[in-house]
């Protein structure tokens, strides 16, 4: 668990990150929403290489800014394993908290643990959230690794919260996307991205300009990714990014040998000291 931080008057990022050896460090972020009713976006790691307390510190770090039973909502973007680690902990402290999630977000995970399926409120496409001073607006990234990913606009500041997509592999952990040189930030992305939406080489041109143009109409003010550094006024510069897909080089996936490589530039192997090395090499194969 990073140092949570705030990224605007009424969003706090609840930061971590896995570092992928030889590649960078991949950024995970879950945030919180201070709005009259509030909601937590995403609830991080259960464990990490780096942090043995994960899940104990990012609900410290939740509860140092909002009481956790005061928290009303919980809106888990998708159900990969780096955005739920801390879930069944929270739903146990947060009683007010209700789930809002894809229903098959909710039904799946109901598969390997008891989620309290009668506080799920199940979102999709273009439904809103009421949540007291604002309404929060279900959209859909344009990338994503997950087909139950789901996004969201927060409709009283423009800021987008973009699920995986305009995440990046970057070799410094900051607080602020205008603290990377851009093109740095372009090869993290493209890096990240080709590896996380690989379908992005078979899109068709016009349809991918069509779903860019969605994004663009929703002219956000702030991008807030699970994986990239808080940004703001960087719509356009993503988009460019993103529109490359499809030429991208893609990235292949390590091969043994490098494998082999990358574990042994994380240290002792996992069980020797307790720590689960391969998450990170997980994350690094979709997150
Ligand atoms: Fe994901
Ligand atoms: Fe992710």
């Amino acid at each position: 668990m990073d140092e949570p931080y705030q990224a605007s008057p009424d969003v706090y990022v609840l930061p971590t990150h896995l570092p992928i050896p030889g590649m960078g460090n991949l950024v995970i972020n879950s945030y919180l929403i201070r709005s009259d009713e509030p909601v937590l976006i995403d609830t991080g790691l259960a464990g990490s290489p780096l942090d043995p307390d994960e899940s104990a510190h990012f609900i410290a770090a939740v509860e140092s800014i909002v009481p956790l039973r005061d928290l009303r909502w919980i809106w888990l973007t998708h159900d990969d394993m780096d955005h739920t680690g801390s879930l069944p902990k929270v739903m146990e402290l947060a009683p007010q908290a209700r789930l809002a999630t894809h229903a098959f977000s909710a039904l799946r995970m109901a598969s390997w643990w008891p989620v309290p399926l009668d506080r799920v409120h199940a979102m999709r496409l273009d439904d809103r959230l009421d949540v007291g001073d604002r309404t929060l607006r279900a959209v859909a990234p344009p990338t994503f690794d997950n087909p139950v990913s789901t996004g969201l606009v927060d409709e009283k500041t423009g800021t987008l919260f973009s699920v995986d997509s305009f995440g990046a592999i970057l070799p410094e952990v900051t607080t602020d996307c205008a603290e990377i040189a851009p093109d740095v930030v372009r090869q993290g992305m493209t890096a990240w991205l080709t590896m996380d939406s690989p379908w992005t080489q078979l899109v068709d041109r016009d349809k991918w300009d069509a779903v860019l143009d969605g994004v663009r109409r929703l002219a956000p003010a702030m991008i807030m990714s699970s994986h990239l550094p808080a940004a703001r006024g960087t719509c356009e510069t993503f988009l460019g990014i993103v529109r490359a897909l499809p030429d991208a080089e893609h990235m292949p996936a390590p091969n043994h040998e490098q494998f082999q490589q990358m574990l042994s530039m994380m240290g002792p192997p996992p069980g020797a000291n307790g720590a689960p090395a391969p998450a990170a090499a997980a994350a690094a194969a979709g997150a």
